[in-house]
């Protein structure tokens, strides 16, 4: 590989490896489309072939979407044989990836007609940097979530020095951690849900596929330097390789159909009912996909939706007839959609999330305050970044003070002051929320921060 070093390539092949789960394939596949977009630009002029690795069973979910020609799938066998159990025994399925994906993996790279020249895998693919390393292959490790996350994992031995590790939820939830570098006071409850449940396999699991992350070549984040500058920084100092955040790794181009969100066609019947709307008078609903919230849940949820009389559009899967039946002229339900098309529509004034972190930085990227309500694994986490750090919204079991079940009536209450236009307190996270969605705009721009650190990225690995 002496050459390489000496003459800089002019071509490269990417092998890119997603862990088999939705928000993470996603953000692989964007990312793809980003770093293609880039290497094609005068500044690099860089012709990439990605090989992007997914199990048989993601290539029946998205085999038939739309991808850049440079891109081609290739499968490796699932890795439980009913992937549709993943909810059953999540443990289970994630344990099945750190042990199971590894050696087909490294099948299909011997499969491979061309060398390659760098893999992009998913953090949680413990497996990946160590095939990488044996075969004398850089391995550039994307950390799907926010930085502030793996930062927590990154120093679980602190949590443990502090008496912080494994603790009981309803005794300790509101003690605080302030010692994490970079990180600003945050109490237990917030931190990642595997934290406080009682079975630690699932936590376990992903501390080791954190671990081995400092055995890659690049760590790449997926959130934007200016969210979370210090404990960007403090993770800097701590890697001997370079760590680079690229985001919001959103499809804000496309480099088959150039701006996606200035060019909204309104070719979706829910689009077409947004636009018969007034401006910002739409609350978007959408708080996950594959872990839902209860059925009692989703009937106050709706109730609460419709009490309210504010506008909504709310995407939810699964049987909705009882609630569509409820929906008057103001409510729209939808089993999918374009989530970040709508999310810009200049109709939708508010995003109530699960606060999963693309649809989180999506709202970013869009300037919308948001309603949360986290769930699980990171979703707490995020959420207190948005209603405490970023002050762009609201959590709903606090301002509500539901306990386990949210009451329509509460739920209808904070929506109507949510939405309220007049009021002075929408008004000032609507300005917070138009500053995030302008640093955000701005670090994918030429000489913004993600914009800068995928030039460095793309020069790294093209040997210049
Ligand atoms: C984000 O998640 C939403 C909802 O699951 C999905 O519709 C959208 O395509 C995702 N976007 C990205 C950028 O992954
Ligand atoms: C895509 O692949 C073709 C064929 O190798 C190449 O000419 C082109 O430059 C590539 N495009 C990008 C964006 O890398
Ligand atoms: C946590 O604390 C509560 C309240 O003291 C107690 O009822 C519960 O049993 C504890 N849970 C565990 C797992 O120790």
């Amino acid at each position: 590989m002496a050459s390489a070093r000496t003459k800089p390539i002019t071509s490269l092949h990417v092998v890119a490896v997603p862990y088999p789960g939705r928000g993470h394939v996603n953000a692989m596949m964007n990312f793809c489309k980003i770093l293609l977009a880039a290497a094609a630009s005068p500044k690099h002029k860089l012709k990439l072939l990605i090989s992007f690795v997914i199990t048989e069973e993601w290539l029946g979910f998205i085999g038939s979407e739309e991808k850049p020609p440079n891109v081609s799938f290739a499968t490796i066998p699932n890795v439980l044989p009913s992937e549709f159990g993943r909810a059953a025994d999540m443990i289970g399925f994630v344990g099945a990836t750190q042990t199971k994906m590894g050696e087909p993996f490294e099948r299909l790279l011997d499969r491979l007609q061309l060398p390659v020249n760098i893999i992009i895998s998913d953090s949680f693919l413990n497996w990946a940097v160590e095939v990488g390393n044996r075969r004398n292959i850089p391995v550039a490790s994307l950390w799907p979530m926010p930085a502030s996350v793996f930062s927590i994992f990154y120093h679980t031995d602190l949590l443990v020095q502090n008496g912080h590790f494994a603790f009981n939820l309803s005794e300790r939830g509101e003690e605080r951690v302030d010692y994490i570098p970079g990180i600003s006071s945050i109490c237990l409850a917030d931190l990642p849900s595997i934290f406080h449940l009682k079975d630690q396999r699932l936590l376990h699991l992903a501390l080791r596929a954190v671990s081995d992350v400092s055995k890659a070549k690049y760590l790449l984040f997926t959130s934007i330097f200016e969210l979370e500058p210090q404990v960007i920084n403090a993770l800097k100092q701590e890697f001997s390789y370079p760590v680079y955040s690229v985001g919001p790794v959103v499809p804000y181009f496309n480099p088959e159909k150039t701006s996606l969100y200035t060019t909204i066609q309104n070719d979706h019947h829910y689009l077409q009912w947004l636009s018969s709307q007034p401006p910002s008078s739409v609350l978007y609903v959408s708080l996950g996909s594959f872990l839902t919230v209860s059925s009692a849940q989703m009937d106050e949820i709706a109730g609460g939706l419709q009490e309210s009389g504010v506008r909504y559009l709310w995407v939810a899967r699964g049987d909705t007839t009882r609630f569509k039946e409820k929906c008057n002229s103001r409510g729209m339900i939808i089993p999918w959609c374009e989530q970040l098309k709508v999310l810009c529509h200049s109709s939708v004034g508010g995003f109530w999330t699960h606060c999963g972190w693309n649809s989180t930085m999506e709202g970013i990227f869009a300037g919308l305050p948001m309603l949360t309500l986290p769930i699980l694994m990171d979703q707490t986490t995020i959420s207190k970044f948005i209603v405490e750090d970023w002050k762009t919204g609201w959590d709903v079991k606090r301002e509500t003070r539901g306990g386990d079940l949210l009451r329509r009536e509460e739920i209808a209450k904070l929506i109507k002051r949510f939405m309220d236009l007049e009021s002075t307190e929408r008004e000032e996270m609507s300005r917070r929320a138009r500053e995030l969605q302008e640093i955000s705009g701005q670090a994918i721009a030429e000489g913004g921060s993600s914009k800068m650190n995928l030039d460095s990225f793309l020069d790294s690995i093209a040997g210049h």
